[in-house]
């Protein structure tokens, strides 16, 4: 039982600092450099999806975080808990996680989306039509929105959680 909750202890914590980090810097900076790159933007997103695999980094390290973190919430404190302001806030953090990754698939499909359409232009060999820009800057913009949504989000449930066992 101790083991157990040491191990989802640690896949946890591992799990969610590695989302929030990633989260922040998907939005601060690889969104932004991607966004000012014009069309090889789209390049850029490729390599990071298809060669570097950031998307199932994330996807792996969300899900980790939200199951460990459920597993915990069950084990230490539970339905009764909910009438204690740390289990309140504990679980009230679990559910802007969950949301968060929620909106993070949608971040995901609209990074699909642009890969795909960055190898689509650079396999026609010339520049990209205006609909194919206008379709570019369409999923940038779901990416923007959505990636800062994740990075609030996720925030939302470090702060709650950082601060539940204190309160
Ligand atoms: C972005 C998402 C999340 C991050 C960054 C995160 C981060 C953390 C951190 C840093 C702690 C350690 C707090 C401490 O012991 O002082 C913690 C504990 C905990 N988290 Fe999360 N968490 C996230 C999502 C979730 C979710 C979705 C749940 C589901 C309810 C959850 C449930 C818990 C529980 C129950 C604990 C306390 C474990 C214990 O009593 O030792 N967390 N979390």
């Amino acid at each position: 039982m101790d083991l157990l909750f040491i191990l989802l202890r640690l896949i946890h914590i591992f799990a969610g600092v590695f989302w929030v980090g990633a989260a922040w810097i998907g939005a601060l900076f690889l969104e932004p450099t991607a966004r000012a790159l014009g069309p090889d933007g789209g390049k850029f997103l490729s390599h990071m999806a298809t060669v570097r695999r950031y998307s199932i980094y994330i996807m792996v390290s969300a899900v980790l975080t939200i199951l460990a973190g459920w597993g915990l919430w069950f084990m230490r404190y539970g339905m009764p808990s909910l009438g204690t302001s740390s289990g309140l806030a504990f679980f009230i953090g679990g559910i802007a996680g969950l949301i968060a990754m929620g909106i993070g698939a949608g971040t995901g499909s609209a990074a699909t989306g642009m890969t795909r359409l960055g190898s689509e232009i650079a396999q026609q060999g010339k520049p990209p039509t205006p609909e194919q820009q206008g379709q570019m800057r369409e999923l940038q913009g779901r990416m923007r929105q959505f990636g800062i949504w994740t990075a609030v989000l996720t925030s939302i449930a470090l702060f709650l959680m950082a601060i539940a066992p204190v309160i």
